[in-house]
């Protein structure tokens, strides 16, 4: 860290939240909460605070950032227009899990913010302490995923402390996220809407409300050079050992049952695992995308699983949100009997 003192990393809450804004008004980091994972904050328009985002998390700076704003009247600011189809969305989605991307007005944001592109990532989440700091610090703040470049997102502000003390000034803590997988995002600066990352919100849910088909970028259509969400080009997600998918549970049968072996799977399928560790992934597909990344962090911090089996799914609103983090920390290995 360029020699810096170690931080020392304070918790905040409701009782607090000035303080916090008071931090990020200085320049220096704060994560926060929001409905689909912890996120860390800097003031979007300081460029300083924003590379020293990505140096805590360690992550590649042509990747850009999410601008988390308080409301619609914040991100009108940095945008050239509103779309109709965007107005649309905001009206009916916002404050909620969709990311929107959208032209801004040019050196309106720092390159380090839009990775140099012309347009940004706009989120408004659904926390209201989150809300509340924004207001108070009366600024957007970049909010990628406060966790470690390539680990599992966090979804408790201990995964946060875990990850990022001593780097960060400071965390509030408002509880276990709801959703537990990432914004859906959805590109508006192409004639096509598409959405650029599976969430909870569907392709379906979107095209209802535009009256327009709108498609899932499987990862294929990209500009020129620059991918489509740059970050889908990196592993993700990925404890230190090897992920295998399992897709029908009565193969939990057929996987080793030694004691290096970590089972994530829904609370029925964790009988007769003889020595294997088991992670209750709950009872539900939505509880299982809510324990997701809590099951990959719990087995990553146990030096004794070598390999992990996690349940995977193939129906249900959230399963492609699911299938897609999942995928990604499998490096897209399925087990075969
Ligand atoms: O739920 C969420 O969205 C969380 C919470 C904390 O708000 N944030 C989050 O941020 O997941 P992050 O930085 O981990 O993911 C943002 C994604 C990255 O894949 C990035 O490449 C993409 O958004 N992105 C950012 N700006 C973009 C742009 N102008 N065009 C396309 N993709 C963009
Ligand atoms: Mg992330």
């Amino acid at each position: 860290e360029g020699g810096n003192n170690k931080l020392d990393t304070q918790i905040f809450n409701k009782d607090n939240i000035k303080q916090a804004a008071q931090l990020l008004a200085q320049g220096e980091l704060v994560a926060f909460p929001t409905e689909t994972v912890y996120g860390l904050g800097a003031d979007a328009t300081n460029e300083e605070a924003v590379k020293n985002v990505y140096r805590a998390k360690g992550r590649p700076s042509d990747n850009p950032l999410i601008v988390t704003v308080a409301d619609e009247a914040m991100m009108k600011k940095y945008v050239t227009e509103i779309p109709a189809d965007a107005q649309k969305l905001i009206d009916h989605f916002w404050p909620g899990p969709l990311t929107l991307i959208l032209f801004v007005k040019e050196g309106a944001l720092p390159d380090a913010v839009t990775g140099g592109l012309p347009t940004a990532a706009f989120r408004c989440p659904q926390d209201p302490l989150t809300n509340e700091l924004i207001h108070t610090l009366a600024r957007p703040i970049v909010g990628p995923s406060a966790n470690t470049s390539t680990k599992p997102s966090p979804t408790t502000a201990e995964h946060v402390y875990h990850d990022l003390k001593g780097k960060i000034a400071g965390i509030i803590d408002n509880g276990p996220t709801k959703i537990g997988l990432e914004s859906t995002i959805i590109d508006l600066s192409v004639d096509q809407p598409v959405v650029l990352r599976p969430g909870e919100i569907t392709p379906d849910e979107l095209s209802e409300v535009l009256h327009k088909k709108v498609l899932l970028n499987k990862g294929t259509v990209q500009t020129k050079d620059v991918p489509k969400a740059p970050g889908m080009k990196y592993r993700h997600y990925a404890p230190s050992s090897p992920v295998y998918i399992v897709d029908d549970p009565a193969d939990f049968a057929y996987i080793p049952h030694d004691s290096s072996v970590g089972v994530a799977a829904l609370a029925d399928n964790l009988h007769d695992l003889g020595d294997a560790d088991s992670f209750s992934l709950g009872v539900s597909i939505d509880e299982a995308a809510h324990n997701l990344f809590g099951a990959l962090r719990y087995f990553d911090s146990n030096e004794q699983i070598k390999t992990i089996y996690v349940q995977g799914f193939a129906k249900g609103n959230i399963s492609a949100a699911y299938m897609n983090r999942l995928n990604k920390a499998a490096s897209g290995n399925h087990f075969k009997k």
